[in-house]
């Protein structure tokens, strides 16, 4: 018997926020230098330094939200260094990323605030700034925002518009730091809480104040638990003499890495495994909501996965985190998209690690060209998910299990969603030999079907693309059976990511 989905119409979710389709971009190997950014370098058509090859590709994605400059790098971030005439921004040492250099790696700033916007405009996504809390301050911090924010009369404001960009920037989302349980000052939750009150409320003030946008403020969270419970807890340490301590962030940020054998050499049971392991990324959630529960029950303060993804053993700082993406890392995003519908509810964004040549990147770039990998495929396939009301998706599947591992591989992974009249599924099928009868039921009586999709039918797992195959993992249309009855059947191929549009 093959698998069975259930779609739920009737138990709507909620909205997938388009901002869970995320991406984040570093000052790290050649995500932004070479892959963004190649200044006057003419190998590639640029506008004004930025490779259109790369935008071109990224705003078929229609990209949400970007966020920048880091990651570590973000926690030694100076942002003036980044504005004004480029021949005078100083060049300072990348603490972080050593790029394969022997020598100290150097950050040229030739890319900062204003040209990240600038890329943000050209993609149409909103930018999402982290600032420096680990060798920062948070006066330095609120400078950034009303530099960006503010459009009255201020030095800062003027300095901005002698930059040559008049209008704000109206920023909505502002990161308080990057992991600083670790890269960013090895902080202990209650020395975060610190820093966190007094970046918050220097920032905070602007809202309303300096710009029409409201800044949206991330503290950092962490996949452990305790670190979420003394973090909320010491936050709390000011509510003697002021009211409400848990207003002062509306999302709080997990971020998790898997892996499982090598990027390109895995056997049958490390495929698995990786699938297996990308299920923590719903259980971090999951807890994180819990704990939120438990301190800020009332405050609506939601989720943000604004590092997510798989980190081959072959990505190493030596060689700027690049790793090949293959079939196998794409198809577990499939999964984790699933999961993140099914969270619609507490997930407001998520940032894939990361956006350009680094880790589970969706594009590659060499001196001449730009093309996607195969989780770039699974972004394009699954965005018309972006904005749609998210419904109770069961599926009936077989599973396959992982010695030591907390959780089993579901064989099918689906989710659902409904917008302008149409009922969007997504599915994969995960099992490694044999197609899959996959039978979707839903009440839509006279269903039509409008669209049906297949990615990576003709590939194997380990396959990842190059600048000539690149699009050989592009989708290819699908057949559907339609009983009428509001149930169709797709035969989805092995280790295939299907989509189905029914009206
Ligand atoms: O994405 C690479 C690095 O991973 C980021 O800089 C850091 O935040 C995380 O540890």
């Amino acid at each position: 018997m093959g698998a069975e989905i259930h779609v739920h119409r009737h138990d709507p979710i909620d909205q997938i926020n388009p901002t869970v389709y995320g991406h984040f971009a570093e000052h790290l190997g050649r995500c932004i230098y070479g892959g963004i950014w190649v200044g006057d370098d003419d190998r590639v058509p640029t506008e004004d330094g930025i490779r259109m090859d790369t935008v071109e590709l990224l705003q078929d994605l229609d990209m949400p939200v970007l966020r920048w400059p880091g990651g570590c790098f973000a926690d030694d971030y100076h942002w003036e260094d980044g504005v004004g005439p480029r021949e005078e921004r100083p060049t300072r040492r990348n603490m972080f990323w050593t790029q394969g250099r022997r020598d100290i790696p150097e950050e040229p700033n030739t890319f900062g605030t204003n040209e990240f916007v600038r890329l943000c405009d050209m993609l149409d996504t909103e930018p999402y700034l982290a600032v420096n809390v680990g060798n920062g301050s948070p006066s330095e911090a609120a400078d950034w925002a009303e530099y960006c924010n503010y459009d009255g009369d201020t030095e800062l404001a003027n300095r901005r518009a002698e930059h040559g960009v008049d209008e704000p920037h109206d920023v909505t989302y502002w990161g308080v730091g990057n992991e600083n349980w670790g890269c960013g000052g090895r902080l202990s939750p209650e020395e975060y809480a610190e820093q966190y009150r007094r970046y918050a409320t220097y920032m905070r003030s602007f809202n309303g104040m300096m710009s029409d946008a409201e800044m949206e403020l991330i503290s950092v969270g962490h996949i452990s638990e305790d670190w979420n419970r003394r973090f909320l807890d010491a936050l709390a340490e000011c509510s003697e003499w002021v009211e409400s301590p848990y207003e002062l962030m509306e999302h709080m940020s997990v971020h998790r890495y898997y892996e499982a054998g090598g990027d390109t050499e895995f056997d049958d049971e490390e495929y698995y495994r990786l699938l297996a392991r990308s299920r923590l990324v719903a259980q971090d959630i999951d807890n994180a909501v819990e704990t939120l529960g438990v301190y800020a029950p009332d405050n609506d303060i939601s989720i943000v996965v604004d590092e997510w993804g798989v980190w081959h053993p072959e990505a190493k700082n030596t060689n700027g985190l690049e790793q090949e993406n293959t079939v196998r890392d794409a198809i577990s995003a499939a999964g984790v998209f699933d999961d993140f519908h099914e969270r619609a509810d507490v997930v407001s964004m998520s940032n894939i690690a990361q956006t350009v040549n680094v880790l589970q990147c969706l594009v590659q770039t060499d001196e001449d060209s730009a093309w996607a990998t195969p989780t770039y495929q699974v972004f394009d396939l699954y965005k018309d998910h972006m904005g749609a009301t998210s419904l109770e998706t069961v599926v009936d599947t077989e599973a396959e299990t992982v010695e030591d591992e907390p959780f089993d591989v579901p064989l099918v992974s689906a989710s659902a969603s409904e917008q302008d009249g149409e009922l969007f599924v997504t599915l994969s099928n995960r099992a490694l030999d044999g197609s899959e009868a996959v039978e979707i039921n839903t009440d839509l009586d006279d269903a039509s079907v409008v669209e049906s999709a297949v990615l990576f039918d003709d590939q194997d797992v380990s396959e990842y693309s190059t600048d000539d195959n690149a699009d050989t993992f592009e989708a290819d249309d699908i057949e559907v059976e339609n009983h009428g009855d509001g149930t169709v059947v797709v035969d989805a191929p092995a280790s295939s990511v299907v989509s189905v549009t029914l009206e």
